[in-house]
């Protein structure tokens, strides 16, 4: 009984082993970052370094070289390191002891885009594997918002040949050129589509679109980024002609309207003002009057005359 359950546990512990080992993650750098590559001991557990061996290596075989990094009883061991990892990487120290063996691989370029695998070997009466990990990193950098332009008409005539660009920068890796007629948002086949490398590695696009022009047209152009999953699209939409000269005449009566408002108020306040003037004529006609009545006698012995003006 005792002997059989032990060998169910072992095949169990085997195909779990198994399991882990196949299982890779995915990681997505942007160039020039500084990329965690996760090797992560399941269990629980203090470790002493002495007793610790760890390799960090590039899992294809076919390599030349391998040695990402190397500890050795407590020791970052660089005689074994490829040229190209020299001075970058790192384990994170006080972690180890914990289990957590991850790497940082500093300022990442294209040329890491590769599968890792750590292993880690513990040395007690016997030295053996007790754990190991294959890392896939993949790097990525976000295109910047295209720039789409199209032909400024002031026609609504069809037929003639139209011309469409768009560019975007600074992206990682190649993207996915899309050119998308909105009206039934179907896709447009470039008639040119340049991409173009740069030596920070990343890649610019810059793609044209020529088609026969129709009276209202919306274009849509997307740069897509595979790796982040991500679309940037910029859109053109034609002015109607239509509205276009809709909205001057518009403007047109617009003015018309403020300018006849504006004839009424005038007329208004002229109308007031004459009003008023002749309101304080007759006034003036009328007290002037009463004065000359009231002078005539009082005032006659001063001399003076109060004469309407
Ligand atoms: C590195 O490891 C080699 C054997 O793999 C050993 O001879 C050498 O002494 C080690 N160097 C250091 C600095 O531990
Ligand atoms: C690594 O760094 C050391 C000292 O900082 C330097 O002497 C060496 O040239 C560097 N190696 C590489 C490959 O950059
Ligand atoms: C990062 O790597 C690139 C080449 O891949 C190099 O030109 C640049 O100087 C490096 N930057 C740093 C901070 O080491
Ligand atoms: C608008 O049309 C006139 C002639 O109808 C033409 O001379 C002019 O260049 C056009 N303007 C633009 C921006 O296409
Ligand atoms: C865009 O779709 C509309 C509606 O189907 C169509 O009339 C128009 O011709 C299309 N434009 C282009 C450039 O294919
Ligand atoms: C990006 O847009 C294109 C065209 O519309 C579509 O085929 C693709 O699935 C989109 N990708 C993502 C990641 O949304
Ligand atoms: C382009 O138009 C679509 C809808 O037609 C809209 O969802 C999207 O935000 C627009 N993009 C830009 C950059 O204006």
């Amino acid at each position: 009984m005792e002997p059989r359950r032990c060998g169910v546990l072992l095949l169990f512990l085997h195909i779990l082993r198994a399991v882990t080992a196949r299982e890779e993650k995915f990681i997505i750098s942007k160039l020039g970052d500084n990329a965690k590559l996760s090797c992560i001991y399941p269990l629980k557990g203090k470790f002493h370094l002495n007793n610790l061996r760890v390799y960090w290596q590039v899992a294809d075989d076919q390599e030349k070289c391998s040695v990402v990094h190397a500890l050795i009883s407590g020791q970052d061991n660089e005689s074994e390191q490829c040229i190209h990892f020299k001075n970058r990487t790192q384990l994170l120290w006080d972690r180890l002891e914990n289990g957590d063996f991850s790497l940082l691989l500093l300022n990442v370029s294209q040329s890491d885009q590769r599968t890792y695998k750590c292993i880690v070997l513990q040395k007690t009466e016997y030295t053996k594997m007790i754990h190991q990990e294959e890392v896939v990193l993949s790097l990525a950098a976000s295109y910047s918002q295209p720039i789409l332009s199209g032909p400024i008409r002031n026609t609504s005539s069809s037929g003639e040949e139209v011309t469409f660009s768009c560019r975007s920068s600074n992206g990682y890796p190649e993207p996915n050129v899309y050119w998308i007629n909105k009206t039934d948002n179907r896709h447009l086949l470039p008639s040119e589509l340049k991409i173009t490398p740069h030596t920070d590695g990343t890649y610019s696009v810059f793609s044209t679109l020529k088609i026969k022009a129709t009276s209202n047209m919306q274009i849509e152009c997307s740069i897509e980024n595979k790796i982040l999953q991500e679309n940037l699209s910029a859109n053109y939409t034609q002015e109607k002609i239509n509205s276009y000269s809709n909205r001057e005449t518009q403007k047109d009566l617009g003015q018309k309207r403020r300018g006849a408002q504006a004839a009424g108020i005038v007329s208004i306040v002229i109308l007031i003002a004459v009003l008023a003037v002749l309101a304080c004529w007759l006034w003036r006609r009328r007290s002037s009057q009463l004065v000359s009545y009231k002078d005539v006698q009082p005032n006659e012995d001063k001399g003076e005359f109060n004469s309407p003006v």
